[in-house]
């Protein structure tokens, strides 16, 4: 008798066979159906136990998330919507879960409700679709840079650097009063408390990539990075994942097609992996749409949405042409934007960007050559002295999944934008080594993977695609 996956059962031919089996009960039934989830898939199987030979203390004892094995024999199911199910002959109960405590009851509850028990979110439907679709959009990212050619590089997670130059970096200290610096006055020197230096954690892995590109040619990080930036919104979380491929001999336009020809790849992965998972989501969305006014419905499905991205190529625009549009637009005939666009130079808020990709041109865009002075030190500044070779790419639903750009290469350049920022060459000197020696062209962008996953299973808060969301409210787990 063998251990089985539901996942096993359900995609192999073992009729007949006995099994053994183990997994949370979802619901039971007239003291005879069990339906079981072991978290393989979204699916559950039937388990039918006979009540005439099951203990009464046995039967009690199977409530909605306890643990059981089962052994039993795979046969075909006479219920609707199954092909097989397992007719028990032992039963045995691993794990109680009281029905008067158990927070997730078979009823629907709310997304907030559920963040607060994230450590029990993924015994429903809908998070343990999600979280199999992350890890499967994990492993197609790796999949697509190492057969690419890319080498994955670990990044700092403690560093000395801001990568984007923001301020947006929560500072690493040192509780032990014996390890930490003392100021003069005796009292621990918090802002050195690295051995004596200051540090953050990592707002991004891009300045160290760059190094392994000079050098590996191909490179890209994958991992966590930390923003303190106070946003409340659907979008941002405190602590995310990062995709940063960066690409030695790689010019702005270069970036361009890595970064649609890898979000289209990933995509093309999960709508091929995750079959079952991405049509339960998809259907839930479906429900929900009804709900709502016809206005507000969307007016493709998730799994229309995500096909309509692998199959269409992705617009792009200079910002200066996205200018000349949104100052001819208003959202629609009776709204104008809140923060109307009067003059070049501004920076967009997600109102301008999500009229571009949902109303305007009805795709994914991508935004090119921003004004110098609303980007990062590090971007490669073009001839007209005012721009630079930086990118974003907008989706619908999401606004920007992609900030990238093609580097400032230019020693002297990058000096002289520094210096008009106040970032001390000392703090980068690295950084400038490598505009020193054999500096060349080369690009890279960073991809937010929360954002993908959101894309990727309709889910409209960041903090639900997360397994713990880090936020202003909420770092507990
Ligand atoms: O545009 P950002 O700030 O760019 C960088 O950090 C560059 N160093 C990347 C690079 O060129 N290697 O961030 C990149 C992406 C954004 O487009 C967005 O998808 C995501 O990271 N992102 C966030 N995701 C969740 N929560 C937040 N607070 C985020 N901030 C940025
Ligand atoms: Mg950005």
């Amino acid at each position: 008798m063998t251990e089985k996956s539901v996942v096993e059962i359900l995609n192999s031919s073992i009729l007949s066979q006995e099994i053994i089996l183990k997994g949370w009960v979802r619901t039971f039934r007239s003291n005879r159906f069990i339906a079981l989830n072991d978290g393989s898939t979204i699916k559950n199987i039937q388990c039918v136990i006979d009540f005439e030979t099951t203990p009464e203390d046995t039967l009690k004892r199977i409530t909605t998330g306890a643990a059981i094995t089962v052994k039993g024999v795979v046969v075909e199911s006479q219920g609707k919507g199954q092909s097989v199910e397992i007719q028990v002959s032992e039963i045995e109960i691993l794990g109680d879960s009281n029905p008067e405590e158990y927070p997730i009851q078979p009823k629907k509850h709310s997304f907030e409700f559920l963040r607060e028990n994230a450590h029990l979110r993924t015994r429903t439907n809908t998070f343990g679709a999600v979280m199999r679709v992350r890890s499967k959009l994990s492993f197609a990212v790796h999949t697509y840079f190492q057969e690419n050619g890319f080498n994955y590089v670990n990044t700092p997670i403690i560093t000395g650097s801001d990568a984007e130059g923001a301020g947006e970096m929560f500072r690493v200290t040192t509780l032990h009063p014996s390890k930490a610096p003392l100021t003069e006055d005796g009292n621990i020197d918090y802002s050195k408390d690295f051995f004596g230096k200051e540090t953050n954690l990592t707002v991004s892995g891009q300045l160290e990539a760059e190094a392994y590109a000079m050098s590996l040619g191909k490179a890209y990080t994958f991992g966590p990075t930390f923003r303190a930036e106070n946003s409340n919104t659907t979008r941002h979380l405190a602590e995310f994942w990062m995709i940063e491929p960066e690409v030695a001999f790689m010019d702005l336009d270069g970036n361009m097609d890595l970064a649609e020809d890898f979000i289209k790849s990933v995509l093309k992965y999960i709508l091929k992996h995750c079959q079952d998972d991405l049509e339960f989501l998809n259907q839930r969305l479906l429900d929900e749409d009804k709900t709502k006014p016809m206005n507000d419905r969307s007016e493709m499905s998730l799994l229309e949405k995500l096909r309509f991205v692998v199959d269409n190529n992705f617009k792009r625009v200079s910002y200066t042409e996205a200018i000349d549009i949104l100052r001819n637009s208003t959202p629609n005939k009776k709204k104008k934007f809140q923060y109307p666009i009067n003059e070049w130079g501004a920076d967009l808020q997600s109102e301008h960007e999500r009229f571009l990709v949902e109303t305007h041109f009805k795709c994914p865009v991508i935004l090119y050559d921003y004004p110098a002075n609303i980007k990062a030190f590090y971007m490669r500044l073009n001839d007209d002295g005012k721009t630079v070779r930086a990118m974003d790419v907008l989706f619908p639903g999401i606004g920007e999944i992609v900030g990238g750009s093609q580097r400032e290469e230019r020693f002297d350049v990058l000096v002289a934008k520094m210096k008009t920022l106040g970032i001390e060459e000392e703090e980068l000197w690295w950084y400038l080594d490598l505009r020193k020696f054999g500096t060349a062209v080369h690009s890279g962008f960073g991809l937010g993977f929360e954002r993908l996953v959101q894309f990727s299973t309709g889910m409209s808060n960041i903090r639900d695609v997360i397994p713990f969301p880090r936020t202003p409210q909420n770092a507990e787990f």
